[in-house]
């Protein structure tokens, strides 16, 4: 297993609000089938496909899908919404799949959540057939205008992780590493305008800060909620609110 049962878990019970929270993935898929350009026909294997990002624009794009995901939960949505999918629900490590099967690996926003994503790397080599291409996408943290709900998370919350996430620089090494050549790499943006701070707001409740905000003394949540609302009106009146989202695209070729 590439990933720890308490990652799956969590996609489990994401998987009917996963794209609701996380809107931006879709224009995201969209750019990484973009950046992979797989000719029309052509087999496409989409790994950690969760509900269909990377997936339907590989449909849309003409290609033959194949979607697989750690996650019951994913793969039960992803089937349910997507018949002309053929969806399983497999390890990234473990690909149940002949050697050779497909022209393009497609992974958004996977390797990042793995435990060993060399596993996975191995796998995708693997399965892919000479001058296969792999397209992967990484999600960068961007703060831009927003560093006041930062700084205000950290405040009331904690640093968060601790954990050294994947630098692009280290996915081209794991690349390589696993004997991908050719690793070509671009950045995009995803901004995305937010109505008001009622709407911003409501985009936390889906990530479940109110429930969060319940396990703080009172009054630290009502503070909380203040600043917040202080914070997204200066936003609002000073330019909007946009939300940043930014990927790197990673490419690279199965010799
Ligand atoms: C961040 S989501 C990305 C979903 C989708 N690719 C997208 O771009 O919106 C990561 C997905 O990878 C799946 N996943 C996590 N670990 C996995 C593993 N070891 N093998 C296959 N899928 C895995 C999760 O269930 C989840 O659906």
């Amino acid at each position: 297993m590439t990933s720890t049962e308490q990652g799956r878990r969590k996609y489990d019970a994401l998987a009917d609000r996963y794209e609701e929270i996380y809107f931006y993935v879709a224009d995201l898929g969209q750019e990484l089938v973009s950046h992979a350009a797989p000719p029309p026909g052509a087999r496409v294997l989409d790994v950690g496909a969760g509900r269909g990002a990377v997936a339907r624009a590989a449909l849309a794009a003409g290609c033959a899908v194949t979607a697989v995901d750690a996650s019951a939960g994913m793969v039960a949505r992803l089937a349910a919404d997507h018949p002309e999918l053929v969806v399983r629900q497999q390890d990234a490590g473990t690909l149940a799949f002949p050697g050779g099967s497909f022209d393009v690996v497609t992974a958004g926003f996977l390797v990042q959540v793995l435990t060993e994503p060399e596993a996975a790397l191995a796998e995708f080599h693997r399965v892919l057939a000479p001058e296969g291409v792999v397209a992967l996408s990484l999600e960068r943290q961007t703060v831009g205008r927003l560093g006041w709900l930062h700084d205000l998370n950290r405040e009331f919350f904690g640093a968060g992780t601790s954990d050294d996430p994947l630098s692009p620089d280290g996915l081209d090494e794991l690349l390589t590493g696993a004997g991908f050549t050719a690793p070509a790499r671009a950045l995009v943006k995803v901004p995305k305008n937010v109505a008001n701070p009622a709407a911003l707001w409501d985009w936390l409740a889906l990530q479940g800060v109110p429930e969060v905000l319940d396990t703080l003394p009172s009054q630290d949540a009502v503070a909380f909620r203040e600043r917040f609302f202080r914070g997204a009106e200066d936003m609002h009146r000073n330019g909007g609110i946009t939300l940043e989202f930014a990927a790197t695209l990673h490419t690279a070729t199965r010799p």
